[in-house]
């Protein structure tokens, strides 16, 4: 946010009318998000940056080099999203977790960029709590005063059933002095996955999808919002570390083409509920009812980066439900030298614009570490339909760019695309690729399987049918000052409460 220039042009061209608005005194210090100075929302999505695998040591710092190249290229950034797997927690000892966050941490606060996270499936592991991550992060990043992250847990409820990520996030127009508009809402959700929080103790699968009461409190506030907002819809966007399960139908159906759905599909898609059929469909349900909602964006398939439409009128053989609301789910960009694959590492960029809020468009593109630009596409009523360039599939090797001839989809999508169409459930991808990230641990190779957690992932299908209102939205501030008009504002999230949930451990080590 470019405050200081915001607040020169209201002094230069707004006269004699006093800045002095809502809640505020005579300095811009809305602590929230707002659209910038030129009405655009700039988002860069880094996923996977899987800090800390043991299997692949010494990456670490190439990762936050890859965070650190993609911001220089997007200096616009407004938010940084850290969607889901920030670390191979399953590596990482109780102890040295805080530290590790502070890798990421550390260059965003120097850069000044606002940031939030989800938690992926290696973030929730047997060493590391999200929780207390997600205090971790909240407390080192907001220290001294100044609001530099909004990662918080919004929902209550056991930690294994409900995960930590579950939240939303106002933004705020341009315009309007101290007493902005609500224009858009990012909602973030915890597709958990990974292990229980055991150190020491049982090696527990966790559900891999949004629980129910998760979505519970979704509806329920998003409704409220809505009301609160005269009834008009408020154009969002998602975002879920692991994708919701439409994704792999719709590469199942064969719909998705290279010329429309430009991006790497470089293996079959490991989805929520990945085990357990539909149990990602009340999600998925309350996704679809969501008006206004724009895209949903995920991570976790590091061989994949394309967007697709959820189309309303199209049907998705074996999607439930079969036809959608036109919102557009989007992969990011691999961007940690942990984890499995060596595509060309990268974050996702989105450009939202408040002129065109309610039209349901975005602009969005992968920006790779190399500088260059992947995948550039706008999320219109025509995406689906409108024909792109094919992706360059470039690699990064374990030592860095360069270390991987290029090639285009064009040349291997014959051998590799269509093979994989083809084929049911076991293909001609290499199975590493297919099962890797499914793996909790994995020897110094990283070839060594201990367990598959989406083949033993039984647990947690009962699941209460209904859920009394612990959390009641908190969607009414508490002004400090007497309005001067109707305040509009949405609470900002509030610092994460661990103590009254956080898993019980028997001995923390
Ligand atoms: C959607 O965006 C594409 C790419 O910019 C453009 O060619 C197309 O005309 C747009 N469609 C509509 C309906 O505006
Ligand atoms: C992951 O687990 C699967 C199934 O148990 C196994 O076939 C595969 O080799 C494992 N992959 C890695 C990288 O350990």
């Amino acid at each position: 946010m470019k405050r200081e220039a915001f607040l020169w042009l209201l002094t230069a061209t707004a006269g004699a009318t006093p800045l002095v608005g809502y809640n505020q005194g005579t300095d811009f210090d809305y602590p929230g998000l707002r659209f910038d100075f030129d009405r655009k929302f700039r988002i860069t999505m880094f996923n996977d940056l899987h800090l800390g695998d043991g299997a692949r040591p010494g990456t670490d710092d190439k990762t936050i080099g890859v965070m650190n190249k993609v911001l220089d290229a997007e200096s616009g950034t407004d938010l940084v999203v850290l969607n889901g797997d920030l670390t191979s927690c399953e590596w990482i000892s109780p102890e040295a977790v805080n530290s590790v966050l502070d890798k990421i941490i550390d260059p965003l606060m120097g850069r000044k960029k606002p940031f939030t996270a989800t938690f992926g499936n290696h973030d929730m592991s047997q060493t590391c709590d999200t929780r207390r991550m997600g205090e971790h992060i909240w407390d080192k990043a907001n220290a001294g005063g100044r609001q530099m992250t909004w990662t918080t847990s919004s929902v209550k409820g056991d930690y294994n059933d409900v995960g930590t990520s579950n939240y939303y996030l106002p933004v705020y127009s341009m315009g309007g002095g101290g007493n902005p508009e609500l224009k858009m809402v990012l909602w973030f959700f915890d597709s958990k996955g990974g292990r229980q929080y055991q150190p020491g103790g049982a090696d527990v699968p966790v559900s891999d999808w949004v629980d129910q009461k998760v979505v519970s409190w979704f509806k329920l506030t998003r409704d409220q919002m809505q009301a609160d907002n005269g009834g008009k819809p408020l154009p969002s966007l998602a975002f879920v570390h692991i994708p919701p399960s439409v994704t792999v139908a719709f590469q199942q159906s064969g719909q998705r083409k290279p010329s429309t759905e430009p991006g790497l599909n470089e293996e079959l898609i490991g989805a929520q509920a990945n085990s357990v059929p539909d149990a990602d469909g009340p999600f998925m349900q309350a996704l679809v009812e969501t008006e206004g909602l724009m895209a949903v964006f995920s991570g976790h398939d590091h061989g994949i980066d394309w967007c697709m439409k959820y189309s309303a009128t199209r049907a998705i053989p074996k999607a439930n439900p079969a036809t959608g609301n036109n919102m557009h789910l989007c992969f990011g960009r691999h961007t940690g030298y942990g984890g499995y694959s060596d595509w060309m590492r990268g974050g996702r960029h989105i450009v939202v614009d408040e002129d065109a809020l309610g039209l349901n468009v975005l602009e969005t593109w992968v920006r790779l570490e190399d500088g260059s630009v992947s995948g550039r596409v706008t999320l219109n009523s025509s995406y689906s339909e409108d024909v792109y360039p094919l992706v360059g599939k470039k690699k990064s090797s374990a030592f860095g760019v360069g270390g991987g001839a290029g090639t285009n989809e064009a040349s291997t999508l014959a051998t590799t695309t269509t093979t994989m169409m083809t084929t049911t459930t076991t293909t001609s991808l290499p199975t590493e690729m297919i099962y890797s990230k499914h793996n909790s641990t994995t020897s110094s190779s990283g070839q060594t399987q201990t367990t598959d957690i989406s083949k033993t992932q039984t647990t947690d299908t009962s699941k209460p049918t209904t859920w009394t209102k612990q959390t009641p939205p908190m969607l009414k501030p508490t002004p400090s000052a007497t309005p001067t008009q109707t305040p509009r504002m949405s609470p900002l999230p509030t610092k994460p409460t661990t103590s009254k949930s956080a898993p019980k451990i028997a001995a923390r080590i």
